[in-house]
């Protein structure tokens, strides 16, 4: 596996990498990346992960400067599972000017949930990865589910641009215990990781309650009574919802779950780690 950082590198690189997938990351991989590039080798093309941590993504008071960077790890596991080329751009690669263009996603979808949270996240995210596929001009991406609704973001986006990439989304990769990996999760202590999965029972829990034909208020109900379940076991939660898969809104009055495809979402801290998961029902 080659490593490039620059654009430079990395356009020569691709001359050799027809129609291939592209495995965006911010590193300090776990299982769940491999998932994705082992997703992307079943496609039979020549497959290019990133790693990238994305300033624009985070808020001043984040993680940004201590989000773990293991790159010669990382690149070792990418190689071993088979990935064609590492692109590793460097702040100056990808930000060479301030970015002042930016790609704006449709407040309705990105200003909820974790947007809410998070103000500004999914512009971040949205304007990156954007410019990852002018980079690198994949015919294919792969993208976890763990990050609902930014891949229903980046599905937008897509079709919105009418950008020539296929986006493929990959389900959750799970500890034994049922916790989602996820690089953040390195943050917690050995008692917040024992409690972690609860996070995971929370959602559980609440779809097991999803009634025949949910109303408005009693869903609103049953999330308050998630929320202070997880309050109560030390957690401070963001939100635990509800919602339709296909545009993260709420479900409507008397619609009857098989109607509408829904997903369970949930995101809460733990200390000072914020996790998140989902669940389809
Ligand atoms: O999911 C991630 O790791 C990041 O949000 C992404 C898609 C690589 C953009 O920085």
């Amino acid at each position: 596996m080659q490593t490039v950082h620059t654009l430079a590198e990395l356009r020569t690189a691709l001359r050799d990498l027809p129609d291939r997938a592209l495995v965006p990351t911010m590193g300090n991989l776990h299982a769940g990346h491999l998932a994705l590039v082992a997703r992307a080798r079943e496609l039979r093309v020549p497959v290019v992960a990133s790693i990238f941590v994305n300033r624009l993504q985070f808020a001043p008071h984040e993680d940004f400067d201590r989000y773990p960077r293991t790159l010669q790890r990382d690149a070792r596991l990418l190689a071993d599972a088979g990935c064609d080329l590492l692109f590793a751009p460097h702040e100056a690669t990808m930000y060479p000017q301030p970015q002042t263009f930016r790609v704006q996603p449709d407040p309705a979808l990105a200003d909820i949930l974790d947007g809410a949270s998070r103000p500004g996240h999914f512009e971040g995210v949205a304007t990156v990865v954007m410019k990852l596929f002018q980079m690198v001009q994949p015919a294919h991406a792969v993208f976890g589910k763990k990050d609902y609704q930014q891949l229903l973001i980046i599905r937008r986006m897509v079709d919105q641009f009418a950008l020539p990439v296929a986006i493929i989304g990959l389900d959750t990769v799970r500890d034994t215990d049922g916790l989602a990996l996820s690089s953040r999760n390195g943050y917690l202590t050995p008692k917040q990781r024992a409690q972690a999965p609860q996070l995971q029972a929370a959602l559980h829990w609440l779809a097991g309650q999803l009634p025949a034909v949910p109303t408005p208020a009693a869903l609103q109900a049953l999330e308050a009574q998630a929320m202070r379940t997880l309050a109560a076991q030390g957690w401070a939660p963001d939100y635990l919802t509800i919602r339709r898969r296909n545009d993260l809104s709420a479900v409507g009055s008397g619609e009857a779950p098989n109607r509408a495809p829904l997903v369970v979402l949930g995101a809460a801290r733990l200390g000072g780690t914020r996790l998140i998961d989902n669940l389809e029902v």
